[in-house]
């Protein structure tokens, strides 16, 4: 089931900066043509001019039906298909769970959330009736392991996708559609410029793993999609603690939690 990114085209959102950028090139590098879509039209200009005739840009807001409507316009007139949607785009809140109003909230769930139900109703559509394709969500590993307690809107919204994405697996494949998961540990990107603080910053807690450079994501968000697997983790010490949090999510909690005053 695996796609022939040779001759595929992607769909990548948040593809102007970081992670996006990173596996936008990583899809051209394998011989796919790459719609480049961002916020921020500027960026997603640049990263698509880096791909040459591989890449057109879009601007395009995920909280947004009708930029991710003009984005699927684009890929049809321009490369004629979609095989590959990657929904990108995350933004974060953060602060103590007291602090972070239901604005940030709000914000957060229409970005990181519905920004991928969108997609799905926009894209999901062609790729069934044309039986092949691939989506890629990206979530975090603060999406699978609960150390992302001083930024709730972000930790809920990455669970949540991993959520979705695992119950869309069990759908699209026997379809013929892959579906993968990116759940990154630390990447060193841009999202920091988008963070919206709240309250007193609190000390971190829990599992601390090793900060990757985005090109290396790239390369292994590719691969991960050649090879057609759900799970693309970043840190293999998260395959460790989901282990061990999988085993006993109590005993994983008290030992996040034994030093507390
Ligand atoms: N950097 C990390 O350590 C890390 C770790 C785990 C998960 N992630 C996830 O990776 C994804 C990419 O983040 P990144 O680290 O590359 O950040 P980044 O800030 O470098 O890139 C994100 C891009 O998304 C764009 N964007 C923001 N809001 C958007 C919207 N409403 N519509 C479309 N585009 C929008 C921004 O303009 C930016 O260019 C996010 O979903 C993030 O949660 C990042």
């Amino acid at each position: 089931m695996s796609i022939d990114l040779h001759h595929a085209v992607a769909v990548v959102t948040g593809a102007g900066s970081g992670i996006g950028r990173a596996a936008a090139h990583a899809f051209a590098r394998r011989g796919a043509r790459v719609v480049v879509t961002d916020l921020i039209g500027e960026r997603a200009r640049t990263v698509a001019d880096e791909l040459g005739p591989r890449g057109v840009a879009a601007a395009c807001d995920v909280t947004s039906v009708d930029d991710l409507r003009a984005v699927r316009g684009l890929a049809l007139d321009h490369f004629g298909r979609v095989d590959l949607v990657m929904n990108n785009a995350g933004v974060l809140a953060v602060g103590p769970a007291e602090d972070i109003p239901l604005e940030a909230w709000q914000r957060v769930v229409d970005v990181n959330l519905l920004g991928v139900v969108r997609s799905n109703l926009v894209f999901l559509p062609g790729l069934l009736e044309q039986g092949s394709g691939h989506v890629v969500n990206t979530a975090s590993t603060a999406g699978l392991l609960p150390y992302g307690f001083d930024r709730l809107p972000y930790t809920a919204t990455k669970h949540a996708i991993v959520g979705l994405s695992e119950a869309l697996a069990l759908y699209l494949r026997p379809r013929g559609i892959g579906v993968s998961c990116l759940c990154p540990a630390g990447v060193a990107t841009n999202i920091v410029e988008q963070i919206a603080f709240y309250g007193k910053p609190a000390p971190p807690r829990g599992p601390a793993f090793p900060v990757l450079d985005a090109e290396s994501v790239g390369e292994l968000v590719a691969d991960g999609v050649l090879r057609d697997r759900f799970l693309i983790l970043t840190a293999p010490q998260a395959a460790d603690e989901l282990r061990e949090h999988g085993a006993d999510i109590d005993a994983y909690l008290s030992r996040l939690t034994k030093d507390t005053p």
